[in-house]
């Protein structure tokens, strides 16, 4: 992230200068991706690049060569991404003019990850006589099965293509989630990656630190003075972190298995969104001092000791229901599931951060899939007035004063309030103050995964995940694991497909006092 001095004039300056700012210098380069012939490549990385290319962001200079194991040819490699492009492009119809000049730069090179030779390939690809700065600078994207991360550093290492710490050129790898199991994984992958590349050259990727939404959750708080004022014990009663799903685990039965929600979920998107909500202001924007804000606050978490997982963590699986008009079957009976899997579908936790910011305020944060709605929110929810005063019109109870960050969709900031309902009497409401991504800014709103990628070529590591980050959300994570070792699904766990989960996770918030706000669907 770039900090900018302004010395604009009218609105309209300052905000041509904001964007100028922030847009990124990004020398040539050459995108190798490793899984060119998988999901992600075909649904995210492509039209990530595509519209980078379109939108005037990619290098002067670049190019993209797939390598996996399918046989395919350049040419049908590029007729296949463009038959994706068609389905996943954020904007349609494709533009076949870019698209010919973007598909230009990409190659495919055939190959298995564990075979050697493949990788001297791969080199007399890199190597580009008209353009040596595409061969010295070069991004390695593994969008492959987590296992085989070690062996594909290795490989390119053993090849001459990549080197520890950057001397002439950069090489840098971008690793996808999963990023291990538990903790003791993780660090062996962090061991095997950081043998051959520096822990600078490693970018690990939770795409929902390229959310707009997600970063404007650093900038509205650091450039709100009103905020930031309120944003501690003081003032805030509780915290609500809820990413909800609405889709069952369909063909994917496999991984989630292996997974389960709190893998799945918490260890990476909700500690991450509860990182920056709660995280002191960093002494700079550089990547480090924002990284190491995050991880003092992950060891602020309080250790959830066993017999804690039994009372501040509520696991569910879904049964049977009804999604949106549609009949939905039980987990247990989703392909490659087994019938009698105690896998978690639902998972919410009752954290404590132990500083003096955040000293007794509990930090609510659920995740499901098959719930009503698929939403992402941050519900900050403010302390009781000392005093009711209109206590005689509208009883003891007030609602209390709430922010809340919608990441998405719908990706706005709204403000409850009680305000006095017009008429003769005195009669006290909530009312909603809100700003929309959509109506302030307009419909473009690029995919995380663009940004992720032109921070990654540029090397700002800001929205990547420092090795000690994942260790340490992987140690809360394996805490709650050890709490629910050998005890199965209870009744009360388990839920219907198209509620708001189990009844046993309300009794998460009930003791004081205190309810889940279920994301609303905002039109
Ligand atoms: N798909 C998503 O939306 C998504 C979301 C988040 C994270 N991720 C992560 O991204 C990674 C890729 O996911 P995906 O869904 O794209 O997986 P996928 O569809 O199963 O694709 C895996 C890719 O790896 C390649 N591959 C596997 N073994 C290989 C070998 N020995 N040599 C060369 N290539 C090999 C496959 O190519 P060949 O079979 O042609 O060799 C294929 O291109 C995984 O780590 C996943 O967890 C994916």
């Amino acid at each position: 992230m770039v900090a900018s001095v302004n010395t604009a004039d009218s609105f309209d300056d300052l905000m041509a200068c904001h964007l100028d700012a922030g847009r990124k210098a990004v020398g040539p380069c050459s995108i190798v991706i490793f899984g060119a012939s998988g999901d992600l490549t075909a649904r995210k990385l492509i039209p990530a690049l595509y519209h980078l290319f379109k939108e005037k962001q990619m290098p002067v200079a670049f190019r993209v060569i797939g390598f996996a194991r399918r046989e395919k040819t350049d040419d049908s490699w590029r007729a296949e991404l463009r038959t994706a492009l068609d389905q996943f492009s954020r904007t349609k119809p494709v533009d076949d003019a870019v698209w010919r000049e973007f598909a230009a730069n990409v190659m495919y090179c055939m190959g298995d990850i564990t075979d050697a030779p493949a990788y001297q390939k791969l080199e007399v690809m890199l190597d580009s006589p008209g353009n040596l700065a595409l061969r010295k600078n070069m991004l390695f994207y593994l969008a492959t099965p987590p296992s085989q991360f070690g062996e594909v550093a290795g490989q390119l290492h053993h090849a001459g293509l990549l080197r520890r710490g950057n001397g002439e050129g950069w090489q840098r790898l971008v690793v996808e989630k999963p990023f291990g199991h538990n903790l003791a994984s993780a660090s062996v992958l962090n061991n095997e990656l950081t043998r051959f590349a520096h822990e600078q050259q490693v970018f690990r990727i939770d795409h929902y630190l390229g959310k707009e939404t997600v970063q404007n959750i650093l900038m509205f708080r650091f450039s709100n003075s009103i905020f930031e004022r309120l944003w501690n014990r003081e003032s805030v009663d509780h915290v609500q972190i809820t990413v909800s799903e609405k889709m069952g685990v369909g063909g994917r039965g496999d991984y989630y298995e292996e997974a389960g929600a709190l893998r799945d979920m918490v260890q990476n998107h909700l500690l991450q969104i509860l990182a920056l909500v709660a995280m002191e202001p960093p002494v700079s924007l550089e990547a480090e001092s924002i990284r190491d804000e995050k991880v003092k606050l992950l060891k602020s978490i309080r250790p959830l000791k066993p017999d804690a997982v039994a009372t501040q963590v509520v696991r569910g699986q879904y049964f049977a229901g009804v999604v949106n008009g549609l009949t939905q079957p039980g987990y247990r009976q989703e392909p490659k599931v087994q019938p009698d899997s105690n896998v978690e579908t639902f998972v919410a936790v009752k954290l404590f951060i132990d500083n003096w910011r955040w000293s007794g305020v509990p930090f609510f944060l659920r995740t499901g899939k098959c719930l009503p709605l698929g939403a992402s929110e941050v519900r900050i929810q403010f302390r009781p007035t000392p005093h009711v005063l209109f206590a005689a019109a509208c009883g003891n109870k007030l609602d209390p004063n709430a922010l809340t960050l919608r990441l998405q969709p719908n990706e706005g900031i709204s403000m409850r309030f009680n305000g006095k309902v017009p008429g003769t009497s005195v009669a006290v409401r909530p009312v909603r103050m809100h700003f929309s991504y959509d109506s302030e800014f307009g419909a473009y709103t690029p995919e995380a995964y663009e940004r992720l990628l032109l921070e990654a070529m540029s090397g700002d590591a800001t929205l990547f995940i420092r090795r000690d980050e994942v260790e340490n959300a992987w140690q809360i994570v394996d805490a709650i694991r050890k709490g629910w070792e050998g005890k199965p699904l209870t009744n009360r766990e388990f839920y219907a497909a198209g509620t708001w989960g189990p009844v046993a996770a309300d009794d998460l918030l009930a003791p004081s006092g205190h309810a889940w706000r279920d994301p609303q669907p905002i039109k």
